[in-house]
């Protein structure tokens, strides 16, 4: 079974600031970084860091050879990312004090995926591959019908939510793997056990998983439910915490553990990843996602 990712690369660039700016401020930053990231790549990287081999999908501009370095330096395989046109994703990232952020995204490549690319992308695959989507490219109906057709698994992350996803038939989708806002956005539900129940009315033969900060995650399968606490750390830049808890969660699935087994990896690996800076750089390696002594201190 191959893993293919077929998502975002971003160039991020981060500007630390007391509190994220506020309508109509001027506020100034402590400091500016320009870090390799996109939802897509930033899950590509944790795949790999997690143990599988994964090939990541995807469009850059001439300025974005960084990211395909980044593949190299991390073990992610690169051969389905093209150079083309214009300029790369990037990103406008505040992080503020407590290490919350905001995004301000450009698609840029990420939007420039035509039926061609995606065909010759895909023919390197087949039945029972997985295939891992989030929401920062254009054609992913397409990519989706498409993978669904040749008996691809689809796993998604549905993120950012917006209306793009209601060209998709998410009836194809095996796994979600969402947080409470996209799970609200999806349904239309606040509780987590509410969004959970809708999701699984509209898909009764997906597997959830949500995830909820520092109140922890679930996971949901039929009638099965199983639940996990958050690991307390200080947090330093939560940027792509839940890039590597899915990252983490699809390794877990691939090697056979159990939901709950799962689930408490991915937790670690994204407690890590918040007392990081960065993106695909603050995603933890398994050994030391493995030596991880965290205190699991909420239970949701
Ligand atoms: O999930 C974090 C990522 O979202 C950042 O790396 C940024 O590029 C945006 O895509």
């Amino acid at each position: 079974m191959k893993v293919l990712c077929f998502g975002s690369m971003n160039l991020d660039y981060v500007y630390q600031v007391d509190h994220i700016v506020r309508l109509g401020e001027t506020e100034n930053s402590a400091g500016m970084r320009v870090n390799c990231g996109g939802k897509g790549l930033n899950q590509s990287v944790a795949l790999a860091k997690a143990g599988v081999p994964v090939w990541h999908a995807g469009l850059i501009g001439q300025d974005g050879i960084s990211l395909i370095d980044k593949c190299k330096e991390y073990g992610v395989n690169a051969d389905y990312i093209h150079v083309t046109e214009g300029r790369s994703g990037h990103t406008i990232i505040q992080v503020d004090k407590d290490g919350n952020n905001s995004i301000l995204l450009f698609g840029g490549a990420n939007r420039r995926m035509t039926e061609a690319f995606v065909d010759e992308v895909l023919s390197g695959f087949g039945e029972g591959d997985i295939i891992l989507l989030q929401n920062e490219i254009n054609l992913l109906d397409v990519i989706m019908d498409k993978a669904y057709g040749k008996g691809m698994q689809i796993v998604l992350n549905p993120s950012p939510y917006n209306e793009d996803l209601n060209k998709c038939d998410l009836g194809k989708v095996a796994y979600f793997l969402l947080n409470e806002i996209e799970g609200e956005q999806m349904t239309g539900e606040k509780e987590p056990e509410k969004i959970l129940e809708g999701i699984h009315r509209k898909y009764p033969e997906a597997k959830v998983v949500l995830t909820l900060g520092e109140a922890g995650s679930i996971f949901m399968c039929g009638g099965t439910i199983c639940r996990q606490g958050a690991f307390k750390v200080k947090a330093v830049d939560t940027t792509a915490a839940g890039d590597t808890f899915t990252g983490y969660f699809i390794s877990s699935v691939i090697s056979g553990m159990k939901p709950e087994e799962g689930l408490c990896l991915a937790s670690k690996a994204a407690a890590m990843a918040v007392t990081r800076p960065g993106a695909l750089d603050s995603v933890p390696t398994m050994e030391e996602v493995l030596e991880f002594q965290g205190k699991e201190t909420i239970i949701c």
